[in-house]
């Protein structure tokens, strides 16, 4: 069954009726993703799509948290080196997953938690869930082919406020540019999302591939080839300076200044 609790095991995973919920369990620091926790999600994925029993996958984080994103403290530490590193193995493991995933949203999505949602089939949300993308304004660039995949989706303003802006939006502002699927009462959830899950879970499996895949086929070449380009100017921002300053400030609780820069 999927724990809600602060144990030490940062992705749980568990296969029910054809579903496996992959879960990110790290409240204490709401969620963010380490490298292992990428190589952990990367694995999970890898092997339900070579496991007939999984018919569904189901990406959740805690009850109040989906993720805050990339741990800036791992990334100051331990910067992902190139394009074999698990934040990137982890996004195309997701984009070309051929099985569907739906993912299951309250709190924040914060970073790669609102790009991840690009690739996914549906997306459930809880009323508190909060979306923002603050590449920006921690001195990076967009990645997992948002800069391609947004404005597709909402169009190029409103893909350029989320971006440029990066403040956050509430489940409402997200159903209504398309962003999510449906908005359930926090309470009722992930009882709803497992009960979609099993629905989809029961339907004719090859089909569902299908589908999924014809979806997805028009631009997976393109987005491909954005993920790769934007992994590469991501992180060369990761190593200059107006990162250090963003993920500096944000370690040590102050706020960034930027004015030094031109
Ligand atoms: N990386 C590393 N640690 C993080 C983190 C992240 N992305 N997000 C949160 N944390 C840590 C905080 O440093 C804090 O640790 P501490 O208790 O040791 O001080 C703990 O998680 C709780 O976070 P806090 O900020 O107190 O929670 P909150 O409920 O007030 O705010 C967020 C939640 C997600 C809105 C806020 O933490 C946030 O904006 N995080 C950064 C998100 C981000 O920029 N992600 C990178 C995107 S590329």
């Amino acid at each position: 069954m999927m724990t809600l609790n602060d144990g030490d095991q940062p992705i749980e995973t568990c296969l029910q009726g054809g579903v496996l919920r992959i879960g990110i369990c790290r409240p204490k620091k709401k969620n963010a993703l380490t490298q292992q926790m990428y190589q952990e999600l990367t694995a999970a994925i890898e092997l339900a799509e070579q496991d007939d029993r999984v018919r569904v996958l189901l990406l959740h984080g805690t009850a109040d948290c989906f993720t805050s994103g990339n741990d800036l403290r791992d990334f100051a530490d331990n910067p992902p080196g190139g394009e074999e590193s698990p934040v990137f193995r982890f996004l195309r493991a997701i984009s070309r997953a051929q099985k569907p995933i739906i993912a299951v949203v309250n709190g924040p999505a914060v970073g790669i938690g609102t790009t991840l949602l690009l690739h996914c089939d549906l997306v459930l949300a809880g009323e508190e869930a909060r979306f923002q993308l603050p590449f920006v304004n921690l001195g990076l660039c967009p990645e997992a082919a948002s800069s391609y995949l947004l404005p597709q989706l909402v169009g190029h303003l409103q893909a350029s406020e989320l971006l440029l802006l990066g403040e956050p939006i509430d489940a409402r502002r997200a159903e209504q540019l398309g962003l999510v699927n449906r908005i359930y009462p926090a309470s009722k959830l992930f009882q709803r999302a497992i009960f979609l899950a099993q629905q989809l879970a029961q339907k004719p499996p090859a089909a569902v591939r299908l589908t999924k895949s014809l979806l997805k086929q028009g631009q997976a070449r393109q987005v491909a080839e954005v993920m790769s380009k934007e992994g590469e100017l991501f992180l060369q921002l990761l190593q200059k300076p107006e990162a250090q300053e963003a993920i500096g400030a944000f370690l040590q609780g102050r706020p960034a200044d930027f004015s030094r820069f031109r």
